[in-house]
């Protein structure tokens, strides 16, 4: 039996050819431009991340010294259950579930904190003493984008706030050239926060596994010390130097308003045929609770959407549909609208039932 903390939408996928809703990566393969660059990568030679870490750095107005390329944001919850000796670990759920399972891995009593519908945060929800903290922002799979300030007012001496951003390249900003105003990447201010990155959402890099965090120069040189060597190969290099460019946050922020747009298109007519939408959504996908069975008959249909029920505080009426191009979008709408009531609904019993 798999441990309900290490399923992931790519289960969902895996043995059938299935129309996938269920993987929350926007594109199937990375950009030509991007896919160039990555294969002018040497590999003959040993990497050398010296300029990608600068660039990151330049990025976020941050010291070389507190970026940490990793092999995928995977790694770098690995690094942290691994260097880290928390006393009082606490993980926000309904959320990505590999921070807890590695620091449970690591051999670390974790306490979660299972925000309610709808999955916002208040500061009263993370106890005084928690050491050590880890939250997603934008957060898999409730969508919710926590306010800077008060994630921000979570981080205090003798803490290290962990913030989840693989998403974040989703929430568009004012201009390309500035951060998403939720993002905390460029505090290098605030004591003990460690702001995690991914390229595989926004850039289709799933399969090569980068990305990076950032984190006071002292708490990186000890994730650091806890990496093997060149654990971030060549390619991968590339493709961090590649996609910190003007040009690409420029393309990356015009994908974050297309995908808005889409969602918002999208989540209405899910609304429409009667799903109860989480009202939230701020990435590329939307969770919604419908009936019980909809996750299976959709699986009959050829389609695969990512199940609920794994993510802590959430039950098996909850599915986590990505949000595809148009045309994908409306082959999901239109098996949706041939389902009878019963097959497509969440209960009605549950709907007002106290959470
Ligand atoms: C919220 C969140 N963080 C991190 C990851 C892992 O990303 P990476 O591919 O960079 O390891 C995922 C993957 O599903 C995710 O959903």
């Amino acid at each position: 039996v798999t441990d309900p903390l290490r399923v992931h939408g790519d289960a969902d996928i895996r043995d059938r050819a299935l129309l996938d809703f269920a993987v929350n990566v926007r594109l199937t393969e990375p950009p030509a431009w991007l896919r160039e660059r990555i294969a002018r990568a040497s590999l003959g030679r040993y990497p050398d991340d010296e300029g990608a870490v600068a660039a990151v750095a330049r990025r976020h107005g941050r010291a070389p010294a507190d970026v940490l390329l990793t092999a995928g944001a995977a790694e770098a919850f690995v690094l942290l259950a691994r260097a880290l000796r928390p006393a009082h670990a606490v993980c926000v759920h309904p959320s990505f579930t590999e921070p807890e399972a590695a620091l449970r891995a690591a051999g670390h009593a974790v306490e979660r904190a299972v925000l309610r519908r709808p999955f916002t945060l208040s500061a009263g929800d993370i106890p005084d003493t928690a050491d050590l903290v880890v939250i997603g922002n934008p957060t898999n799979p409730t969508g919710i984008l926590h306010a800077a300030d008060l994630l921000a007012g979570l981080c205090r001496p003798g803490r290290v706030v962990v913030v989840d951003e693989a998403f974040m390249d989703f929430v568009p900003s004012a201009s390309a050239s500035e951060s998403a105003p939720a993002s905390l990447a460029g505090r290098g201010d605030l004591p003990g926060l460690v702001v995690v990155r991914s390229l595989t959402k926004m850039w289709g890099l799933a399969g090569l596994r980068v990305g990076y965090l950032l984190a006071p120069a002292a708490l990186a040189a000890r994730l650091r010390a806890s990496q093997p060597l060149w654990p971030v190969s060549a390619p991968a290099i590339a493709a961090v130097e590649a996609c910190m460019g003007a040009q690409a946050i420029a393309e990356a922020q015009a994908s974050a308003r297309d995908v808005a747009a889409e969602r918002a298109r999208f989540a209405q007519a899910l609304s429409m045929l009667g799903l109860d939408v989480s009202a939230a959504a701020t990435a590329n996908f939307v969770l919604a609770r419908a009936a019980t069975g909809l996750r299976a008959t959709l699986r009959r249909h050829g389609i695969a959407v990512r199940r609920g029920d794994t993510f802590p505080g959430l039950g098996d009426d909850w599915i986590r549909i990505s949000v595809r191009d148009g045309a994908s979008n409306a082959l999901l709408l239109d098996v949706l609208a041939g389902l009878s009531d019963a097959l497509r609904l969440p209960a009605a019993a549950s709907v007002n039932a106290p959470v």
